[in-house]
């Protein structure tokens, strides 16, 4: 049943960069391990710019690089997320700040924490890579990968 599965969203202020791309890992990671069918996974923007919109190109060709096939329409994370979600992570310190506006000053169900804090490598900022034209998206994959791994382990 739906209410039984574990939920997580991964939140960026775009959904066409990092967001998704933590999202295609953590759902390719629960593929690998059999347990896609115990959670719900799925990532959302902070701004409304990209609305409707697919991932990046450079998103779609490092996830298609590591193997992993990927299709995402962007939306913007809502109030009602931080009651529907267990999780929500950010990937850096202005999306928490964000993600606290958003979630109003009631109380609600959703952990939110930095993607960061599960990084065996202590890396604990996932950098923004839209406006760089040199290859921070393979860093930035490498980072959600270690994150996503480990937060996923933490459960078994
Ligand atoms: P993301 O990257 O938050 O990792 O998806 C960005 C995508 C778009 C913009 C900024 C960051 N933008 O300003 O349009």
């Amino acid at each position: 049943m739906d209410g039984e599965k574990k939920k997580v969203l991964f939140i960026c202020l775009g959904n066409i960069c990092r967001s998704p791309i933590a999202h295609a890992i953590f759902e390719h990671l629960l593929r690998e391990e059999k347990q896609s069918d115990k959670w719900m996974v799925d990532s959302a923007a902070i701004a409304d710019y990209h609305i409707g919109k697919q991932p990046d190109d450079r998103t779609l060709k490092v996830l298609k690089e590591k193997g992993i096939n990927f299709q995402h329409a962007v939306r913007q994370v809502t109030k009602d997320d931080f009651n529907k979600f267990d999780y929500i992570f950010g990937m850096d310190e202005q999306n928490m700040r964000d993600l606290t506006r958003v979630s109003g000053s009631s109380s609600h169900k959703a952990k939110l924490e930095l993607l960061g804090k599960w990084d065996p490598e202590k890396v604990l900022i996932i950098p923004d890579p839209y406006y760089d034209t040199k290859a921070e998206f393979y860093p930035v994959y490498n980072q959600c990968y270690r994150c996503c791994k480990a937060f996923l382990k933490s459960f078994s």
